[in-house]
């Protein structure tokens, strides 16, 4: 049994959890492999509604083994919380194996992201005030605190104490903030250990082992690809890589063992934040969309900006993903609009281009080059086959197919598990 990569293919929030819980019925383990509790993937199945921000989606099939990987960073508050929040609701989490390796968020990296977005003012980031980013930055910076280190409580003081002292001092003289006590983030932290170090393993080896015995094991991505540092609009994006090759660091697995990479994409673009977003949509059909879909973040609540389908930025991520099939999601949210665009194209200083941009002043420039195609205006969330569809919807599924050269094997047309089209195997 193969290897298989789940990834965001726009700006994250394109139903990704929904997706890997579907998935997870055939599969023996899911591991999520960056970001951190930024990440807020959306659940709706038999046992409930769930919103996972750190568990990985896989969790409510009974015999899947969840590992939350090395590359993720984990706020053992936030943690624990979803955990106690599934097993009220009847979830087993004894299946949970957390990483040895993982970056932990401290409560210094959440005053940092919040003190940073401040000093940015009108250039802030909107990040989702996790922590992540500095979280993030001390790991590559060799300031981070880890997993392993939970299970030394006197190499933990010691570590503690030097990293405090360096941001204490930030505090104090860059920012004028107060300083932070290391007693009381000691003792939380010892807290968080009790709990959480029957969980923590080598889990590369786990996952070694479940490979060797073929089993199916599926990577759960967090964020989109244009969030990338690397590959996003940067700055505005996040501090880890959302794109199939962190799936192979942050879980600890070589790339030749991957079989399979799923981009998930709605059918249109989402954003929460700010950075630029060619097809945004400022007018009525944006604000329509949102209400019609409920667009608002799962982890911050703030209202998502609506945009067309931009297939420039889809061909984007299809390469820097290697993708091998496309998910589409939120098909059913066009049940009742009359037209349709679809962005093939971006017009530059007069040219039309094809790529999409480095750099975020000339991505502020492009404009849209846009086809229309006429909707179909009758519910499809009932709808199991494609032959099933009404014929504007195949038209409108094949025509994103062909514009982002890439296979849409799967589609989807409503929030619940077994609201799925599925036209291909993903496998
Ligand atoms: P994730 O971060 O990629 O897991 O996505 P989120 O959970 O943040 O946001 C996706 C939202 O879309 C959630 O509210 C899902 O329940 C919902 N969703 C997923 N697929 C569909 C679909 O096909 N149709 C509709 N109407 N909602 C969907
Ligand atoms: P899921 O996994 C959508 C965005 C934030 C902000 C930027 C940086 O649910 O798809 P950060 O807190 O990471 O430093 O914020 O990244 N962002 C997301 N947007 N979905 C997410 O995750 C996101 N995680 C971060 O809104 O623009
Ligand atoms: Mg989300």
């Amino acid at each position: 049994m193969p290897v298989l990569v789940i990834v965001g293919g726009q700006w994250g929030d394109e139903g990704k959890g929904k997706v890997v819980d579907q998935l997870a019925e055939n599969a023996d383990v899911v591991v999520r492999f960056s970001g951190g509790d930024n990440a807020g993937h959306t659940v709706i199945n038999p046992l409930g509604e769930f919103k996972l921000h750190l568990v990985p989606a896989g969790i409510f099939s009974s015999r899947v083994l969840c590992v939350i990987g090395n590359g993720v960073v984990i706020n053992p508050a936030v943690l624990m919380s979803e955990i106690a929040m599934l097993n009220k609701s009847g979830v087993d989490t004894t299946r949970l194996a957390i990483s040895n390796r993982a970056h932990l968020v401290m409560p210094y990296h959440i005053m940092l992201d919040e003190l940073e977005e401040k000093s940015k003012a009108g250039k802030a980031l909107g990040t989702t005030k996790r922590g992540i980013g500095p979280a993030f930055a001390d790991k590559t910076n060799r300031l981070g605190i880890r997993t392993c280190d939970l299970l030394d409580k006197v190499g933990l003081k010691e570590r503690l104490s030097m990293v405090l002292e360096g941001k204490n001092t930030l505090f104090t003289k860059v920012y004028g903030a107060p300083p932070m006590a290391l007693e009381e983030i000691y003792t939380k932290y010892c807290e968080y250990a009790d709990f959480l170090a029957p969980f923590i393993k080598d889990t590369e080896m786990l996952l070694d082992e479940a490979i060797r015995q073929k089993q199916l094991v599926i990577l759960e991505g967090a964020q989109g690809a244009l969030l990338d540092p690397d590959f996003g609009t940067y700055p505005y994006g996040t501090s880890s890589s959302p794109l199939s090759a962190g799936g192979c660091l942050g879980a600890g697995i070589a790339p030749n063992r991957i079989d399979s990479v799923l981009g998930i994409f709605k059918v249109y673009c989402t954003r929460v934040g700010n950075g630029p977003m060619p097809t945004e949509l400022m007018d009525e059909t944006g604000q329509m969309i949102r209400e019609i879909a409920h667009e608002y973040g799962t982890t911050t609540g703030r209202p998502r900006r609506i945009g067309w389908f931009d297939a420039v930025a889809a061909r984007f991520s299809c390469r820097v993903n290697g993708l091998t099939s496309v998910a589409l999601t939120r098909l059913d949210v066009f049940d009742t609009m009359g037209t349709l665009k679809i962005c093939t194209h971006y017009m530059l200083e007069g040219k039309k281009i094809d790529y999409f941009p480095a750099s975020v002043a000339e991505l502020e420039k492009c404009q849209p080059v846009y086809e229309e195609m006429p909707g179909w205006g009758v519910p499809i969330t009932e709808v199991r086959r494609f032959k099933d569809l009404p014929k504007q919807a195949q038209k409108y599924l094949k025509r994103i197919e062909e514009v982002m050269q890439c296979s849409v094997n799967m589609a989807c047309c409503g929030p619940s598990r077994e609201q799925v089209i599925q036209l291909k195997t993903v496998i």
